[in-house]
């Protein structure tokens, strides 16, 4: 089949295309038909059949498996080294609450600020409990930095652990993630991912980025529902971190009083899970992967480029990132001289059109607009977008 008609039987997967032009994926995806249908089904089979009987949790324990598997398909992990939390941010909590902080110890970050929040306050509370040092890599405009300054750093003895953004949030910048891992793994550091901004938008590959953790969600380029997210440890890392929580999931009494955890990855799975939530990503993980993700990365790229060449040929307009399209995911800021981020997004919805308002600067210096398109998004979108953009800044 065509592009023009695979992309056709895509939208009509898509309820939102009939009614808004969407490019806030970046924010979250909508989720597609066969998702709200395999979380509805999820729901109906819990009520019919009882939700603790043991068909349902039959049917709950494959679902893990099934997820499990599918991840592990995607960024080319173990399926035991999938732990299930509730987002980003709470995987990546797990791993800053997890490890045991000697005040000796350095926690290398890239841009401060200018990273997600995620994937910095963790670690400043870390510095504010255990009065670890937090050392902020400087960051040019683009958000890049030099390697050779995170290399010096790593190779002091007390550095612990190196943390990135894979994607940035603001303006879709792919940071050198092999490279730092090798850096990480050389000097004996700790290395973990944010990948929110990548996982279900360009290949991932944990081994290749050789990281010990990486935390994503299910709502935003795997276009799942809300409320569930994967955090990726490996086998011999997860050694080093203890749960956050404890619970009759995750651990045993071996004796009166005495503690033990269970096995990994249950030990960081107390409590019960978002079981409606993981029907949802196990669709939506099928969705995707049956897509595939380098299909996916070259249709948003496709529309990315689209929009930004028009934007381009536009005078008030500025554009921010990287020029090489091998260096950004479908994530597009710009900003105009006539008006304010904030007025722009506001009016585009007025039109039909969602994107978000954005920090470029860090710290809510200077904002953007962000247009961040996925696979469903179409060419005739791009023209309404720029059509109404126009009418906007005239
Ligand atoms: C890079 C990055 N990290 C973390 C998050 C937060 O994700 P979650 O809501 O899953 O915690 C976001 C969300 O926008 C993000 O873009």
């Amino acid at each position: 089949m065509s592009y023009d008609q695979d992309l056709e039987l895509i939208r009509k997967d898509f309820p939102v295309v009939k009614k808004k032009i969407y490019m806030n994926n970046g924010s979250f995806a909508p989720i597609p038909i066969s998702t709200i249908k395999a979380m509805t089904d999820f729901l109906l089979r819990y009520s019919e059949e009882g939700p603790d009987s043991t068909s349902v949790q039959e049917y709950i324990t494959s679902l893990m498996k099934e997820v499990r598997d599918r991840v592990s398909h995607l960024i080319n992990c173990d399926p035991e080294e999938v732990i299930f939390t509730q987002s980003t941010t709470e995987g990546i909590n797990q791993i800053s609450t997890g490890i045991a902080w000697k005040e000796s110890d350095l926690i290398i970050v890239r841009g401060g600020p200018h990273e997600h929040y995620a994937n910095y306050f963790p670690w400043l509370k870390v510095s504010e409990k255990f009065g670890v040092e937090v050392k902020e890599i400087k960051i040019d405009d683009d958000g890049f930095f030099d390697t050779d300054e995170i290399e010096r750093i790593a190779r002091n003895k007390n550095a612990k652990l190196i943390t990135l953004s894979h994607a940035l949030y603001n303006n879709g910048a792919i940071m050198p993630v092999e490279e730092i891992g090798k850096i990480a793994r050389d000097n004996s550091v700790l290395y973990c991912i944010d990948a929110a901004q990548t996982v279900g938008s360009i290949r991932v590959d944990v081994k290749r980025i050789g990281c010990d953790f990486m935390a994503f969600p299910s709502f935003k380029w795997i276009c799942g529902p809300t409320g569930i997210g994967i955090l990726y440890c490996s086998k011999k890392s997860s050694e080093v971190l203890t749960p956050q929580y404890v619970g009759g999931e995750s651990a045993i009494l071996t004796d009166h009083r005495n503690l033990a955890s269970v096995e990994f990855p249950q030990r960081f799975q107390t409590g019960f899970r978002n079981y409606v939530g993981l029907a949802g990503l196990e669709s939506s993980l099928r969705y995707i992967l049956r897509i595939g993700i380098d299909s996916i990365r070259k249709m948003n790229m496709k529309i990315a480029d689209e929009l930004r060449g028009s934007l381009e040929k536009m005078e008030d307009v500025s554009i921010y990132g990287p020029q090489d399209e091998r260096l950004r995911t479908s994530i597009l800021p710009f900003g105009a001289k006539s008006s304010d981020a904030k007025t722009i997004v506001s009016k585009l919805e007025d039109y039909g059109i969602i994107v978000a308002e954005r920090d470029i600067e860090g710290a809510g210096k200077k904002k953007v607009v962000r247009a961040s398109p996925h696979f469903y998004n179409a060419q005739s979108e791009v023209e309404s977008f720029v059509k109404s953009l126009n009418m906007i800044l005239k």
